[in-house]
């Protein structure tokens, strides 16, 4: 967050007349603003997005899928404030230490809020990440990518919701974008657009805090004295994903609003033509032979992985 200059007063309260002091600067959107019009700011970006992808309405059912970091935590706060129906949704993942105070902290929040909160344990259906990490050659983080988005899906489905919310940012999104720009990973680019339409088994998925910084998802997250697990996961460290996200802020360091124009102009220009490709060439889904959920091949890769782990006890 750029800094703010000393006396400044909030350009919301400014223009009513009033005279709060700013406690925030954002330079990328040259807007000064006290904590509540921050507050403000924050939830109409956040509906705002969700209108413009056209997400969701008052009448679905959102599944809000939470980690107990502070994105997640966040966007399920203002989608509360913006009366939408939206319950929790955490996979304890069965890492020592770090998924025990990831749960409390999620399991406070949904009893703060008084909305539910479900809770699926990977070792009651495969293993905790610890294990599945000794037993894979990949790192841990991708297996533990693929049973997120699959139990997302699964229980979503089960459970009743027709939405996914996920608290990817800004900064995430756009690091994820300079990852697949620099390896040229047109699958993924293809792929990469803040809602995933339902289709063949699929629930829809969005991603409603893709315009909004970390920092300003933390500090909503402050404001609204929402409590967070504040370290990262013990299996994230050394990932590629670190490094271009401190590429990036460097960069907006010097220019404001280089992560967002990235971002939004990848959207905008580039997107639709790699749809247009996608739209011809289009994998066929089938259904897992094991577990019936949607699959590109026989058996879906949670159950090949399940039999790894099985193999190797
Ligand atoms: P990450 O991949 O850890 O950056 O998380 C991205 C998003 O995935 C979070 O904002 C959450 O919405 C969701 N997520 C991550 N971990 C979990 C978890 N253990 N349980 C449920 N959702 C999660
Ligand atoms: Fe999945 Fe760290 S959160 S390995
Ligand atoms: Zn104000
Ligand atoms: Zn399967």
């Amino acid at each position: 967050m750029g800094r703010l200059k000393k006396g400044s007063r909030c350009s919301i309260c400014k223009a009513k007349g009033e005279k709060d002091k700013a406690v925030v600067f954002l330079p990328h959107h040259r807007l000064a603003l006290c904590k509540k019009h921050f507050v403000e700011w924050f939830e109409k970006r956040v509906e705002k997005t969700i209108k413009e992808f056209r997400m969701f309405s008052k009448k679905d059912k959102i599944l809000v899928a939470v980690s107990g970091g502070k994105d997640s935590l966040a966007l399920w706060n203002a989608l509360t404030n913006l009366g939408y129906e939206a319950d929790g949704f955490y996979i304890d993942l069965g890492i020592p230490e770090y998924s025990e105070d990831s749960k409390n902290l999620a399991i406070s929040f949904s009893e703060k809020i008084r909305r539910p909160l479900h809770i699926v344990s990977l070792k009651e259906e495969i293993a905790p990440i610890p294990q599945i990490d000794k037993a894979t050659s990949r790192p841990a983080c991708s297996a533990c990518g693929t049973v997120k988005r699959y139990y997302m899906n699964r229980y979503a489905k089960q459970l009743g919701y027709n939405i996914i919310a996920t608290g990817h940012n800004l900064d995430d999104e756009a690091a994820v974008l300079f990852g697949n720009t620099l390896h040229w990973d047109i699958d993924y680019l293809k792929r990469q657009y803040p809602v995933l339409k339902e289709e063949n088994g699929f629930i829809r998925k969005v991603k409603p805090l893709c315009k909004i910084t970390e920092k300003e998802s933390a500090l909503y997250a402050f404001f609204n004295n929402i409590e967070y697990i504040e370290y990262e996961c013990p299996f994230s460290e050394g990932a590629s994903s670190i490094e271009y996200k401190e590429l990036l802020s460097q960069l907006e360091e010097k220019h404001p609003g280089t992560k967002l124009q990235f971002y939004t102009n990848f959207l905008k220009k580039m997107y639709p033509i790699l749809r247009q490709h996608e739209e011809k060439e289009k994998k066929e889904i089938k259904l897992c032979k094991i577990c019936g959920e949607p699959s590109f091949t026989d058996v879906c890769s949670v159950c090949k992985l399940k039999e790894k782990v099985k193999t190797e006890v």
